[in-house]
């Protein structure tokens, strides 16, 4: 695979008919976002709006959208063909990240081509929708990478968090004190330092899904695992973070370890398919703006009632990777298959009783805990992860009630699971939001079910979906002489 950028993606998917370009007027505020509404639920192809109302003469005039609105073009960015499934998928990703590439260091790069700062540093000239009509404003971070560098390591790390312009030159975040950027942010506190951030938007797509997931280990070299080349990376202008070189626009800035600083963020619509609520939350003040030429925008509408975005499409197979790999490290045997999502669904060949307890406690053992999947499900070969209803289905004879459901309470969750109660979800105060997660575990009961001979040493009784072989074949013959 080339070197790729957002430029060289959105070339990619124009080749491939999956790229649509928009060149009627259209209004940022709430008409974007319904455009964006209806398409996903086609399964419609990546977006470049090219004459967005109020930017005929900003800096940056283009918003591009859903580049990862579809599984296939989720195979697309992995080079893979179209139609690959989602196993595959899953474990091309989890092979290429156990090489990770470190990136290279560059001097310059198209990102450096217009440098705006200070008194000149104006938000406003990027063409942010207004993704939902309730939003505080207009929400710039919703499909980007944030890069804060650790101050004890100097590691560089890009996670996915939303943020919303708040006045020309601050950006108002939801920072949980328990993700990477935050544990960061608590050694600036300890310190009395600004934390120095960037703000990434638009580049090769690989970043996006690396950072918006709970990988363990560097995202840059991860992203370089996931395109096969390494990530050019340059220094910010006003910190020493890293940036990919040939980003589109990068924000820089610095977020103030004092709270008495902290404004209003929220609402938001947001991926539970509610609003946000509105806290005071810590804010980052914009030291530099760094753009190519004709900077592109990227963002994404994330809160449908169909629960269609491009985040599904793309997030949720990280998501698997994420908990394959979590599995696999705990050296847990047996696991087949993984998917994630309202219910995340792990297959395994189950070799003793208790596996799906460990396979429990590992996931929320990692990462993984502060996500807002809250659900997990242990199942055996007989099941179809990818099918929801054969989920449900394996829940009425496989699951008893009062053995198979475990509730793992007070524990840590995401602050947009609505369920939680409101004052528990204040995740400054308690650094994620205090929550419960539940395994079913819809796997054979050994104690309760020993094998038995007449079931030819199985621990069910035989499935009785099927005939004879012989009388099979003899109904496939006759099919034509039955007149159906
Ligand atoms: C579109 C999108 C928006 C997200 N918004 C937030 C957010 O506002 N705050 C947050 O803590 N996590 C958010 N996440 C989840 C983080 O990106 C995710 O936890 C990621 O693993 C963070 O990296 P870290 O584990 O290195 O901190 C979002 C993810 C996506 C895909």
């Amino acid at each position: 695979m080339p070197d790729r950028d957002l430029r060289a993606w959105m070339a990619q998917l124009e080749a491939e008919g999956d790229l649509k370009r928009i060149t009627a007027k259209v209004d940022w505020d709430d008409e974007i976002s319904q455009i964006i509404r209806k398409v996903y639920v086609q399964e419609g192809p990546a977006l470049l709006f090219e004459n967005i109302k109020g930017h005929e003469a900003t800096f940056s005039r283009k918003l591009f959208t859903n580049g990862l609105g579809t599984r296939s073009r989720v195979n697309l960015m992995l080079g893979l063909p179209k139609n690959t499934s989602p196993t595959e998928t899953t474990q091309t990703i989890r092979n290429r990240m156990k090489k990770p590439l470190e990136p290279v260091r560059v001097k310059t790069g198209p990102v450096k081509e217009n440098i705006i700062k200070g008194k000149d540093v104006d938000l406003f000239q990027l063409p942010v929708p207004k993704w939902h009509p309730l939003d505080n404003g207009r929400y710039i971070n919703t499909f980007n990478a944030t890069v804060t560098k650790d101050p004890d390591t100097g590691q560089n790390n890009a996670g996915v968090y939303r943020g919303t312009i708040l006045s020309k030159n601050k950006i108002g975040v939801l920072l949980m004190p328990v993700k990477d950027w935050g544990i960061t942010y608590s050694k600036y506190q300890e310190m009395g330092k600004p934390m120095p951030v960037a703000f990434v938007y638009g580049w090769d797509p690989t970043l996006i899904v690396v950072a918006g997931s709970p990988v363990i280990g560097p995202e840059y070299d991860l992203a370089g695992a996931l395109r096969q080349e390494p990530v050019e990376l340059i220094k910010c202008e006003t910190s020493d973070i890293e940036v990919p070189a040939s980003a589109e626009i990068v924000v820089e800035g610095f977020m103030s370890p004092d709270p008495s600083t902290y404004e209003i963020e929220g609402p938001f619509g947001e991926g539970s398919g509610f609003y946000g609520e509105a806290r005071k939350r810590p804010v980052v003040e914009v030291s530099c703006i760094t753009h190519r030429n004709d900077a592109i925008y990227r963002g994404s509408l994330v809160g449908t009632k169909e629960g269609l975005t491009e985040i599904r499409a793309s997030v949720s197979t990280m998501m698997s990777v994420v908990l394959w790999n979590t599995l696999e490290a705990a050296e847990i045997p047996g696991v087949l298959d993984i998917t994630s999502g309202p219910i995340t669904a792990v297959k395994i060949h189950k070799t003793y009783q208790g596996q799906p307890r460990q396979i429990a406690a590992a996931i929320w053992g990692s990462k993984f805990a502060g996500h807002p999947f809250n659900i997990l499900m242990v199942v055996e070969e007989d099941v179809d992860i990818h099918n929801p209803a054969a989920l449900i289905g394996v829940m009425h004879h496989k699951v008893n009630f009062d053995r198979d459901l475990v509730v793992y309470p007070l524990y840590m969750g995401s602050p947009i699971d609505v369920r939680v109660r409101y004052d528990l979800r204040a995740e400054l105060e308690y650094g994620a939001a205090v929550t419960s997660k539940l395994l079913i575990d819809a796997t054979t009961d050994w104690e309760l079910h020993p094998v038995r001979e007449e079931w030819g040493n199985q621990r069910l009784p035989p499935n009785c979906h099927y005939s004879r072989p012989e009388t099979e074949e003899l109904v496939e013959r006759r099919w034509e002489e039955y007149g159906l």
